[in-house]
């Protein structure tokens, strides 16, 4: 087999860093600035089970994003522990080599999931919270699950070794904006590492306003009022979330500013769908289709330079031309159900 190409680098000289696999479009809860009932309702068509990737075909794909200079795998959803036989899946991918193996789950499973999954290889889970009180939580997420089960998913997960835990909170003005103190105040002392999200205009049917996103200057105005803050350094440029240390010691949390401090320049993630169709944005309309030739019987060295070619033409950074525009956007991106943020 003829060496590997260098790994690629994009137009705006961006290398490729991360492969984000989406493993289904489904998910437990209906959060409404992902996933809104109204859109996600009992009519709405999952992609049937034959037209998302197997495990074997995720696995090849994970090799050849690999040999193209991927270093990072992050399994995402909609909700990845809803895919039957994810230890499985995990085992063989932990069997490829040369990939950290991360997920990003909503943590209802993780209780009962967190030790298969790092004994099948797992290295790091981050699992999304958006408030600690049941009243908040479920209005945030709306289902009927409580934000103790989350809890003990992510006691769960450090206890199995996948550390440290990172915690996930979207706010959203008016909603849960004072979920931001509690969640400090519960992590604090903890080892996990808490990071608040800049509500984004993924897709089309979040209904998605300016008015409703928290800058993280202000999120960072309001812990540090109690709890006073400095920079924690130690992220990298491809890092979504800037880190500061409570000055006292007891903790560390980030913010992902993409709508007030986007972070293109340094964006080095490839997305690919369950189905198959990998994207150069999290905000992109248009993929590249690679179950059809995986299941036509292309060789790896004809997907990996399709990919390479894809990823070489790649110029998208829409955060920060979204900044540098209006905050109104086109109507015909993916969801991010279906792309795993
Ligand atoms: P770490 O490896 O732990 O830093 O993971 P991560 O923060 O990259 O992944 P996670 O799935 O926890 O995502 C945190 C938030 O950042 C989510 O709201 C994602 O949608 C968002 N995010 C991740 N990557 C990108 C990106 O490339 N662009 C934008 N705009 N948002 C992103
Ligand atoms: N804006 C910001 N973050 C979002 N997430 C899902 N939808 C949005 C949105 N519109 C987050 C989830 C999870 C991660 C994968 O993406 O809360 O933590
Ligand atoms: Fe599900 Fe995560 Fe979307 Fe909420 S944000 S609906 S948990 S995929
Ligand atoms: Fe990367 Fe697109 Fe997000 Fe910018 S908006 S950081 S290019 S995924």
């Amino acid at each position: 087999m003829p060496a590997p190409p260098a790994a690629p680098a994009d137009r705006l000289g961006r290398p490729l860093g991360e492969l984000r696999l989406s493993l289904t479009d489904r998910c437990n809860l209906r959060c409404g600035y992902c996933m809104p009932r109204e859109v996600f309702g009992p009519g709405f068509r999952f992609l049937p089970r034959s037209e998302i990737l197997t495990f074997e075909e995720i696995v090849r794909v994970a090799g050849i994003a690999r040999d193209l200079g991927v270093r990072k795998l992050r399994l995402t959803g909609g909700e990845p522990l809803l895919r039957t036989d994810l230890p499985e899946l995990v085992a063989m991918l932990a069997r490829l080599g040369g990939l950290e193996l991360a997920l990003t789950t909503n943590g209802a499973l993780l209780g009962e999931l967190a030790g298969p999954l790092a004994r099948a290889g797992l290295d790091r889970v981050n699992v999304s919270l958006d408030a600690l009180d049941e009243a908040t939580f479920r209005r945030m997420s709306d289902s009927a699950l409580s934000p103790a089960t989350v809890l003990e998913g992510i006691e769960a997960a450090s206890r199995a070794g996948l550390a440290p835990v990172k915690v996930n909170c979207v706010v959203r003005r008016g909603i849960n904006e004072h979920a931001v103190l509690d969640l400090v105040r519960r992590f604090r002392r903890t080892g996990h590492e808490l990071r608040f999200i800049e509500f984004m205009d993924v897709g089309n049917s979040n209904g998605w306003r300016l008015e409703e996103v928290v800058p993280a200057a202000e999120i960072l105005r309001t812990i540090g009022e109690v709890y006073p803050l400095e920079p924690a350094g130690g992220g990298g440029e491809a890092d979504v979330a800037k880190r500061w240390r409570l000055a006292d010691g007891s903790g560390v949390v980030g913010v992902v500013a993409s709508v007030t401090r986007p972070f293109c320049s340094g964006c080095n993630r490839l997305r690919i769908s369950a189905e198959g169709r990998a994207y150069r944005c999290l905000f992109a309309a248009e993929g590249l289709d690679l179950r059809g030739p995986l299941r036509a019987g292309e060789t790896d060295v004809r997907i990996r330079d399709l990919l390479a070619g894809f990823w070489r033409l790649r110029e998208e950074r829409y955060s920060e031309l979204r900044t540098a525009a209006t905050p109104r956007s086109s109507s015909s991106k993916i969801e991010m159900s279906y792309i795993g943020g």
